[in-house]
């Protein structure tokens, strides 16, 4: 049966880098051979700001009940408030559908790509598991006396036994399926006192994978060690508001923001895939943004969708041309947005002979 993906291009470089990714997606299916179809979505800012609409009503439902996978560029707009269209459209996403888990890779495909001196790709390969509804984003937040010199702003971390143990869960059967079956805890329980249901969830879900070495680290040790020892980490599982600022450290670590992919998972069911880039406006339109983060995205979709040879092939196809020198560089503008989707097409079909 053909898969039903949702594409939703959003703002900024986003319509630019999904193109890119279901071009690929394109040449995977024809050389893997599986079918599928995909119904794009004209969601974010323009039509915000032409419809006044940010999600039609009944949209999380079709996304619920017809689709498998949601494919997403970039949200994010100067023009409107600031996190309006991005908690309207990602965050509802991520809450409304409940997918609970961020997966983000961390992966060096070639030194050449990492800042950090005589590290290679042996050095930094890594899976962070980031929880994805609670915490500081729950949006239990809210001001008095605004504006006045008496102003109190408040939000809360909130964290349920059932929103910390299901992601510990799923990052202990990640570790569980790698080579070195590693996995860390990062919070910050020492100081932020409620995350010692953290502490006991790990240690209790911890009890029942005994093959695994279970380690910890509080955040601030963990940006330390992500610079000075990222081999220090196989699989690493933390709070939403940790595992969005050290990802973006990864991000940098294997290569740039044109690089990292992340899934939204709830396993089993639909889930939302996407670069870890924002909307980079000032890149818009102008074939500068590097697609490589969304179309590694596409290759987590894939795997989600179970198209395993078909995530294998892209896998192996970003590993040939990483790991070469035909790609001078990671930044924007260094290559066409389309001559990197072009490159990776070329070396799926490739692979496909
Ligand atoms: N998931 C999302 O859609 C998401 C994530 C983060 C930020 N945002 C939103 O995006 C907007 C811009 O945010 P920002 O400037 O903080 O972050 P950003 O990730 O959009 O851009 C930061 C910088 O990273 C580089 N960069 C990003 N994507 C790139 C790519 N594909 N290729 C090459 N270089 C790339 C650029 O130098 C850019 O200026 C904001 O509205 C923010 O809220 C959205």
């Amino acid at each position: 049966m053909a898969h039903n993906i949702a594409a939703l291009g959003g703002d900024g470089i986003g319509p630019e880098v999904v193109r890119e990714g279901l071009k690929v997606l394109a040449a995977v299916a024809e050389t893997a051979g599986f079918e599928y179809q995909v119904e794009e979505y004209p969601y974010g800012t323009d039509h915000y700001l032409e419809t006044g609409v940010i999600l039609p009503d009944g949209m999380m439902d079709t996304f619920r009940k017809d689709f498998e996978a949601i494919l997403l560029g970039a949200i994010g707009d100067p023009r409107v408030e600031v996190g309006l269209i991005e908690r309207g459209i990602i965050g509802a996403i991520r809450w409304d559908l409940d997918l609970y888990v961020n997966l983000r890779p961390i992966k060096l495909y070639h030194e050449r790509f990492c800042p950090l001196k005589d590290k290679t790709p042996a050095d930094v390969d890594m899976v962070f598991v980031r929880e994805n509804t609670e915490d500081a984003y729950a949006g239990m937040h809210g001001f008095v006396h605004k504006g006045s010199p008496l102003e109190v702003s408040t939000q809360t971390m909130v964290y349920t036994r059932e929103g910390v143990e299901r992601v510990i869960r799923y990052a202990f059967e990640i570790a569980k399926d790698r080579e070195r079956k590693q996995i860390t805890m990062i919070d910050k329980a020492n100081a932020v006192r409620a995350q010692d249901l953290w502490t006991r969830t790990f240690a209790e879900v911890g009890e029942e994978y005994p093959d695994i070495k279970q380690d910890h680290a509080y955040v601030d040790a963990a940006c330390m060690w992500m610079v000075k020892n990222p081999e220090w980490f196989d699989v690493a599982v933390t709070t939403n508001l940790f595992g969005d600022i050290i990802t973006d450290l990864g991000a940098m670590v294997q290569g740039g923001m044109g690089i990292a992919a992340s899934g939204n998972i709830r396993p089993g069911e639909v889930s939302m895939f996407e670069s870890i880039h924002g909307s980079a406006p000032k890149y818009k339109d102008q074939n500068k943004a590097n697609p490589i983060a969304t179309i590694a995205a596409v290759q987590m979709m894939l795997d989600h969708l179970g198209e395993k040879d078909g995530a294998r092939m892209l896998d192996t196809a970003l590993m040939n041309l990483l790991s070469g020198d035909r790609i001078k560089s990671m930044s924007a503008g260094a290559h066409g947005t389309d001559e990197l989707g072009d490159m990776v097409v070329k070396e799926v079909h490739r692979l496909g002979e």
